[in-house]
This record gives structure tokens, C-alpha cells and sequence, in this order.
């Protein structure tokens, strides 16, 4: 349905945090306060707003390298199919372009009904499983901390841009951490309701499948990870050892890419981030 009334976009400053968590909660994202203050402070955050009340966002969050991710595409429920998230993310667009920033985004089938039309290509697919509680048939095997040089260095190579900002910021979270095995590195992170695994890097499925297998008997879930679907022997281990496929991603990109990843990771650092 086209609009009928004029749509005000303003942009959103760091005092909106609380109100964007309202509407990712809503959405039944996994996004804590921390995630919205990264948006809002390194990124550029427009919204609608109805009566003093945020009821859609959607971020812009430049990367290095030309590149920037688009985000927290969100409409609260009575506010849909009235052309806000397609006009917040030409805005979005609009933001780059005057930066010259290629843009990419992981859309949820919702999400990339409004993406297609606005010329967002697909890349990647990927698949969000969820973990409630580890099979205890097996002994724990061992973890060691990681570096964030090490972590930033094989992200990048898995982006084909860096990341390092992002990394040290969610590195120095609370409860974060950055854990290795053989040849296999993770992050992982608080989220609202569920801790967070990735990005994971590893040479082969196996070492990051060992280096998940570790990560989730070390504490207690529930747990997420967003795997990469081309690779399906970790997707495949992942089900196998009682991961659940909660939905799809579709990685989509506007613009040229600049630089091809070397390595692709086997689980990235979340939809919202890439
Ligand atoms: C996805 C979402 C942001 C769309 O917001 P919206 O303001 O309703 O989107 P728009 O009004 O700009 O829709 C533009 C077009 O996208 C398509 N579209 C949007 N929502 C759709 C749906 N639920 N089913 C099918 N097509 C849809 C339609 O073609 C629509 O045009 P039309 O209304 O003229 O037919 C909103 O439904 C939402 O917040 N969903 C939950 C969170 C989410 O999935 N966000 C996307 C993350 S990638």
C-alpha cells in the first residue's frame, strides 16, 4: 500500500538506545543495549517517530574499506506496508552513496522483499540455529583464549575488509570473549536472550565444529550461531549435534564489491553486523 501520509525520517542519537531495544525486542531479535550503542555511536541511525514514540529504525554502520553494513531494518507491527522500512533504507543508501560506501546487508525473508526492488543483489546465504542445551555424551575438550589481533587479522580475510573496531568493542564487553582451538577461532557474546557465537574461523569444518563443541559445554545456552550455508559439512554437524535451524539469511550487496574474501568464515558475527 502506498503511503498516505508524509513520512518523517529524523536521525537517531545515543539516547535512543533504550527505545531501538524496544523494537528489536518486539521483533524477537537478540540484540542487547550494548549493540544499539554501537549502532548509534560509530553508525548513522535514522527512525520514525509517532507521537514522541520510535515505532521504525534503520542503520547504517560504515566499515573500512568502502564498505558499511545496513541494519535494524525495523517497523513496528501496526506501522508495516506503509512504505517506511523501503524509505529508511533508501536513506540508509542515500548516506552511502554520498560516502561512497558499497553497502551490504543480511535480510530476513520479510527483509528482502523490500531489499530486491531497492537493487540489493543476493550473496551469501546463511542459516541461524539455536542451541538450548549441549548433548553430555562427550568429554569437554580443551579451549584456550584467543587474541583480537589473531581474530581481526582472519576476519579480515574472511570479509575482504577489516574489522578491528568492531571486534575490540564487542571483545571488551562483559562476559565476551575470544576462545581458539586447533586452527579455529570464535567470538563469543552476550545477546538479550541468548549468547552469541561468531564470527568462527577455521582452515576446516571439523576444527570449527571441535571449537563449538567446546565453546557450548564450557557455559550454559541457550546459544546462536549464524552459519554460512555453502558450508554444509558444519551446518550438517551443527544439526547433528542438536543445533536447530531457526530461519535464513540472505546476504545482499549494493554496489560493487572491493575486495573478494580469501577464506569464507563458517559462522559470521551476526546479521546485524555481518
Ligand atoms: C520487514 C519490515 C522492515 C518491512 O517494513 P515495512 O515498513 O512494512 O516495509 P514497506 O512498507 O517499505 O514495504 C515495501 C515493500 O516490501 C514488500 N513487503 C514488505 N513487507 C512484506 C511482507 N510482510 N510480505 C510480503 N511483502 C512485503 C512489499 O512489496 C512492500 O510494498 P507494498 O506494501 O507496496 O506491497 C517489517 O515487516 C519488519 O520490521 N519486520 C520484522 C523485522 C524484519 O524482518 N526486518 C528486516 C530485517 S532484514
Amino acid at each position: 500500500m502506498a503511503a498516505i501520509e508524509p513520512i518523517d525520517i529524523v536521525e537517531l542519537g545515543i539516547a535512543d538506545a533504550q527505545a531501538g531495544l524496544v523494537l528489536s525486542t518486539e521483533a524477537g531479535w537478540n540484540q542487547n543495549e550494548a549493540d544499539w550503542r554501537v549502532f548509534l555511536s560509530h553508525g548513522i541511525v535514522f527512525g520514525v517517530r509517532d507521537s514522541g514514540r520510535l515505532v521504525a529504525t534503520a542503520a547504517l554502520l560504515p566499515y573500512s574499506a568502502g564498505n558499511a553494513w545496513i541494519s535494524m531494518v525495523l517497523v513496528t507491527a501496526d506501522s508495516r506496508r506503509r512504505g517506511i522500512a523501503t524509505k529508511l533504507v533508501d536513506a540508509c543508501l542515500d548516506a552511502a552513496k554520498r560516502r561512497g560506501l558499497t553497502t551490504w546487508l543480511d535480510a530476513t525473508p520479510a527483509g528482502a522483499t523490500v531489499y530486491g526492488p531497492l537493487g540489493f543483489m543476493p550473496t551469501l546465504q546463511l542459516r541461524r540455529l539455536r542451541l538450548e542445551q549441549p548433548q553430555t555424551d562427550k568429554a569437554t575438550r580443551p579451549l584456550s583464549a584467543g587474541s583480537l589481533d589473531a581474530l581481526a587479522t582472519r576476519d579480515s580475510r574472511a570479509m575482504g575488509f577489516d574489522r578491528s573496531t568492531l571486534l575490540s568493542e564487542f571483545a571488551a564487553r562483559p562476559r565476551s570473549r575470544i576462545v581458539s582451538g586447533e586452527r579455529a577461532m570464535a567470538l563469543v557474546r552476550d545477546g538479550r536472550a541468548a549468547r552469541h557465537i561468531g564470527p568462527v574461523l577455521a582452515d576446516r569444518a571439523d576444527q570449527a565444529l571441535g571449537l563449538v563443541d567446546a565453546i557450548v559445554r564450557s557455559e550454559s545456552g541457550p546459544w546462536l550461531i549464524d552459519a554460512v550455508h555453502a558450508q554444509d559439512e558444519f551446518l550438517e554437524g551443527l544439526v547433528h549435534a542438536g543445533w536447530n535451524i531457526e530461519r535464513p539469511f540472505q546476504r545482499m550487496r549494493f554496489g560493487k564489491a572491493a575486495a573478494a574474501p580469501a577464506q569464507l568464515p563458517f559462522a559470521v558475527a551476526g546479521p546485524e553486523f555481518g
